[in-house]
């Protein structure tokens, strides 16, 4: 006869599995003082209560059917704590006559081989990892309880309301305090395609708005080229509104206009200008006299 699990034992495993599960729904613990997991808690005891009186009624029946020295070896048996009862388990090896009947008809060069049993720990794992399974990709599927996608747009949002807010507090590049800068140029570049290349040309050869690369130039409000273009993007052209002004109007903000300045001032400077000749708009406005520091 068999020696069975305490149930207290049983309990624990009954009450691990009910966490794992309403675990795996909330994604909280908020669930432990609800009433839907105390009361499966509670249900889920008294089945197993019922579960070990069943199987106390079926044990005296089959204990009275056993010899006296089966009795004896039973009950000393039932003696040793269950944990030692486990541990002696784990390393008890068949008798000869127990491997007699597993032996397998494998027999090679000398080697048996045995059906043994699989352990009850394995086949416990096993069971509930099956079982995990078909729970796990069927509320997948079928419920609402994961939606990657509804969770991706929430903290994208999240996200962008967090880099808007972080806009609004970061200090803005003013005409006093902007710079050129090498390091801007790049992004420069793509503020100027996105918002300016419609007018202003292919890399400031001119259009609609004038050739940015010559030096030639209609406002000349500042004293350094970098600061001119500062200013003109910022607050526009007071002759002509087709250049608005970008800053006061809320577009770009000071970063942005120090970086497409810092674009502008790179094709003006740094690179030879692109004349009629090349494409690029006739020279307008008087020859500017940009003082060098930026
Ligand atoms: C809708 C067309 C248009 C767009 C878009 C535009 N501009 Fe202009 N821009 C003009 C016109 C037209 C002028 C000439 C204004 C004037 O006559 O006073 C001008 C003038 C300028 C000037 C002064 C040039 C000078 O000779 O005085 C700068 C610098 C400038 N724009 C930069 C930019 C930048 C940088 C952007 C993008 C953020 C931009 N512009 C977008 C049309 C435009």
């Amino acid at each position: 006869m068999k020696r069975r699990t305490p149930v207290y034992i049983n309990i624990l495993i009954v009450l691990g599995l009910l966490l794992v599960v309403f675990y795996m729904f909330s994604q909280t613990s908020d669930f432990l003082t609800s009433r839907y997991f105390l009361g499966t808690a509670l249900i889920s005891i008294i089945v197993v209560f019922i579960q070990t009186a069943i199987g106390d009624l079926i044990e005296n029946e089959k204990f009275k059917k056993l010899t006296d020295a089966e009795k004896a070896a039973y009950l000393k048996e039932k003696n040793v704590p269950y944990f030692q009862y486990l541990w002696n388990g784990a390393f008890k090896s068949q008798s000869e006559k127990e491997e007699k009947d597993i032996l397998i008809d494998h027999g090679f060069d000398g080697i048996m081989e045995l059906d043994n049993q699989l352990p009850k720990w394995w086949l416990g794992l096993f069971y509930f990892g099956v079982a995990y399974c078909i729970l796990y990709v069927s509320s997948y599927f079928l419920t609402d309880f994961a939606h990657p996608y509804k969770e991706y747009d929430q903290e994208y949002k999240e996200q962008i309301a967090a880099v808007e807010d972080y806009m609004k507090t970061v200090p803005q590049a003013t005409i006093e305090t902007a710079k050129f800068s090498e390091d801007n140029v790049e992004e420069g570049k793509v503020i100027f395609q996105t918002n300016c290349v419609t007018c202003h040309g292919e890399g400031g050869k001119g259009g609609i708005g004038p050739n940015l690369t010559d030096g030639f130039w209609i406002n000349q409000p500042e004293k350094t080229l970098f600061k001119n273009v500062f200013y003109m993007v910022e607050n526009g052209s007071k002759n002509n509104p087709t250049m608005q002004a970008w800053g006061k109007n809320g577009i770009l903000t000071g970063n942005d206009i120090e970086k497409v300045a810092a674009y502008v001032y790179h094709i003006n400077q740094e690179q030879a200008p692109i004349t009629p000749a090349q494409g690029g708009a006739a020279p307008q406005g008087t020859e500017a006299h940009w003082e060098k520091s930026n």
